[in-house]
């Protein structure tokens, strides 16, 4: 079966300016705002399409075992043969049934976004721009990051045979994700700044030098961290839940899924839109205060700091477009402390699952919710972690050893969720009594 895809067009978020190609900073050259794919021609049968999704699933070539690219038809087209895949995608939903206690709701479920090939949500929209970079002939692409951009851009950009320019703040990334860029063969460059200021950087080198930019301000790679929001439904059977729940850095991520559940409902893929809220650390707030404090009329730029140092970030890219889905469906905007993001780490490693703690915000921020009354008891919940367990072990060595918040009071709150190592001698009666100690607390 085949269906006509959509017919993608590049168009401004601000002025409206429909540019058949765009600069190499992706800015709209009229006015300078941030470039969306905008679709028409919607394919117009629901139940085709949701099957042939289903379908492709047992098929073989890499195209439908790619979890992005079985949902083409909603995709910008790029031709197969300029296609990188890493068959990421796919990722699972699971119950968090402690954690749904916790929080004091009834149905609560995460889609782990961190089972991709690189391990975060980062590799569903970096096969579609990496692919698009391949098409246009770039031998470089480049990147400033935080640490899983550049970890998945590396890994496509080799797979791609192309070269990649990765730029970090020094000092401010998690060890496992500079050792995938280096393991990939990026040129890696650390730079005494903070992740804004390699943006700054990177934006006055793509104009000099010709370099792709694979920033989440490439509107490919918004178009395939959609697929996430797509497959969410497809394994909720196309019934939304009441919430949908993401972490909020540079805002590229909930702008894809928000733009998604909105296509999604145009083209009565599903009935009713989920409201999506997003939660910030306390210290990198820049959208929640621009929310609250301006109503959305302007963006301060803020000095970020937070130990979740994914979303370590002052001056969100794509605040605008998140500021529109939040709007539109409904959502709402919430942050959440150090001490709030670590312990919600620990509870959702407690159910089995485990992520980064930029993902933990999440969990943190419904329990804020819940306690507001913004998510109701009966509603059912979806949490999208962004990134795995492994992605920071450093932080979680430290909290567990109470570590983290050195100097401070915070970790007695969350020494029931602490499981330090214990050294014992190589003695059969150390670790029986270890355990029959563990079993008293249990
Ligand atoms: N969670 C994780 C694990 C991330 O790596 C990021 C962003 C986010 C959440 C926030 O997503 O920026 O789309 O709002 N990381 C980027 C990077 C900035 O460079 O890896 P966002």
């Amino acid at each position: 079966m085949t269906i006509d895809p959509a017919t993608a067009q590049l168009r401004c978020i601000s002025c409206g300016a429909t540019p058949a190609t765009a600069a190499p900073d992706f800015r709209c050259s009229t006015c300078g705002d941030l470039l969306e794919f905008a679709f028409s021609n919607w394919p117009d049968d629901p139940p085709a399409l949701k099957s042939l999704w289903t379908h492709r699933k047992t098929l073989l070539k890499p195209l439908d075992q790619s979890g992005i690219w079985r949902f083409r038809e909603l995709l910008p087209h790029i031709p197969e043969e300029h296609v990188i895949t890493l068959r990421e995608g796919d990722t699972p939903l699971y119950d968090l049934p402690r954690c749904a206690q916790i929080a004091g709701v009834d149905g609560l479920q995460a889609k782990h976004q961190g089972m991709n090939p690189t391990a975060s949500f980062k590799d569903t929209g970096m096969t579609v721009a990496a692919s698009s970079a391949h098409e246009q002939g770039f031998r470089w692409v480049a990147c400033a990051s935080t640490g899983n951009t550049s970890a998945s851009m590396a890994a496509y950009a080799a797979r791609g045979n192309m070269h990649s320019l990765v730029l970090i703040p020094e000092g401010k990334i998690s060890w496992g994700k500079l050792s995938q860029s280096l393991d990939y063969g990026a040129l890696t460059c650390q730079l005494r700044t903070d992740f804004d200021g390699c943006v700054r950087i990177l934006n006055e080198l793509v104009r000099q030098k010709p370099v792709y930019l694979l920033n989440s301000v490439n509107p490919y790679r918004i178009e395939g961290q959609k697929t996430a929001a797509i497959e969410l439904m497809e394994q909720l059977e196309w019934e939304p839940p009441d919430h949908i729940i993401v972490p909020g850095g540079n805002l590229g991520n909930s702008s894809a899924i928000g733009k998604a559940l909105l296509e999604m409902r145009d083209m009565k893929l599903i009935e009713r839109l989920p409201k999506l809220s997003i939660i910030q650390a306390q210290g990198a707030n820049p959208f929640y205060r621009s929310v609250k404090d301006f109503a959305g009329i302007k963006l301060e730029p803020m000095t970020a700091d937070t130990q979740a140092t994914a979303i370590r970030i002052g001056s969100p890219a794509s605040w605008k477009k998140a500021l529109r889905v939040l709007r539109e469906t409904g959502g709402e905007v919430e942050q959440v402390t150090e001490l709030e993001i670590a312990e919600a780490k620990a509870e959702i490693g407690a159910d089995g699952i485990g992520c980064e703690p930029a993902s933990a915000v999440t969990l943190a921020g419904l329990k804020k919710l819940r306690k507001s009354g913004f998510v109701k008891p009966g509603e059912t919940v979806v949490l999208i972690l962004t990134g795995h367990l492994l992605k920071d072990p450093d932080f979680t060595i430290k909290f567990h050893r109470g570590d983290l918040f050195t100097g401070t009071r915070q970790t007695a709150r969350t020494s029931h969720l602490q499981r330090a190592p214990i050294v014992l001698d190589a003695d059969l009666g150390a670790v029986i009594a270890a355990l029959d100690a563990a079993e008293k607390l249990v």
